[in-house]
């Protein structure tokens, strides 16, 4: 596996591996990495010719200053996890590599109510960081496609509105989620939740399924109230659970509403935030790849 630090040694290997015809595919993360990260690398591999994956704790996307220094960073780990995945390039810039001074990386792009709604609600700021960020990567790597986890689908669904917005070629992949054996979505936050807290935290799953079941013949607003009093228990506290278009992240009101509906939830599980999502109705195909790791 190749590592570079700096954007120019970087691009110096992307260019002659492009000019030998080689398409290019990224796939961003901020580390600590897990089996979700690696599945978007499994598929960008299956997908294009050489997958570039950046581990990059990005200081614009977090609205809370303590949450940027408490993010783990587990750099000699990932280094070994990506190399023993046959990751082909990984690239580990820091902070002054992506956000040169002089350089205007920021966007000005009005991404109407997709980064207001849930997590934009919760995480004032965050998403115009994570848009500046996936941007910035994308621009030095010249990625033919980036891959994205359904796991963040808001993220996702803002990272396609920019692409447009910015009439970019680059295309995003979304995706499966990866859960564990019970159901829950993997994320590098699991390993801080208490013993008897991870064991009840298989409600969130349960919950979207449940919702995935009782949204063909009701109201929506009833299902968001059930899911609200099924995540709400002894150290769990659910912050939002919406049932939208997954376009417009707008609410909807029935099963009828739409052909692409998603449930969406953020819960505390004791002083741990999760988040996680389920397609509750897809009526368009889903990709060959994403179908490989579909459950
Ligand atoms: P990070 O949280 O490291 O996630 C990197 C990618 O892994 C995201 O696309 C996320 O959706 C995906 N991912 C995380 N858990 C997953 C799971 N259980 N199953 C499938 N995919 C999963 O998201 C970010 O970093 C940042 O915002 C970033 C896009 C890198 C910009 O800084």
């Amino acid at each position: 596996m190749y590592l570079f630090k700096k954007v120019s040694d970087l691009q110096k290997c992307l260019d002659k591996l492009r000019n030998g015809g080689a398409s290019i595919g990224l796939v961003p993360t901020m580390g600590a990495l897990h089996e979700g990260h690696l599945s978007l690398i499994d598929i960008a591999k299956a997908d294009i010719d050489v997958v570039v994956t950046s581990i990059f704790v990005n200081p614009t996307q977090f609205n809370q200053p303590e949450d940027l220094i408490k993010y783990p960073r587990t750099s000699s780990k990932d280094i070994e996890i990506l190399t023993s995945h046959g990751n082909d390039v990984l690239f580990m810039p820091p902070v002054d590599e992506v956000y040169p001074e002089g350089l205007n990386t920021k966007l000005d792009l009005d991404f109407n109510q997709l980064d207001k709604t849930m997590e934009g609600e919760f995480r004032p700021g965050h998403f115009d960081g994570m848009a500046q960020v996936v941007n910035r990567l994308g621009n030095i790597v010249q990625a033919h496609k980036m891959y994205f986890g359904q796991k963040d689908f808001q993220q996702y669904a803002i990272v396609q509105n920019m692409l447009k917005q910015l009439n970019s070629s680059t295309k995003a992949v979304m995706c499966p989620i990866i859960r564990e054996e019970d159901g829950l979505a993997l994320s590098s936050r699991n390993v801080r939740l208490k013993a008897d807290i991870r064991q009840k935290a298989t409600i969130i799953y349960q919950t979207l399924l449940k919702a995935k079941s009782l949204i063909m013949d009701s109201v929506a607003k009833d299902v968001t109230a059930f899911a609200m009093k099924q995540l709400t228990f002894k150290d769990f506290k659910p912050e939002y659970f919406e049932i939208v278009d997954g376009n417009t992240l707008l609410p909807i009101d029935d099963y009828k509403s739409s052909d692409f509906i998603i449930a969406c939830t953020a819960v505390w599980a004791g002083d741990v935030r999760l988040i996680d999502n389920m397609i509750l109705k897809q009526q368009k195909k889903i990709s060959t790849t994403s179908r490989l790791y579909a459950k």
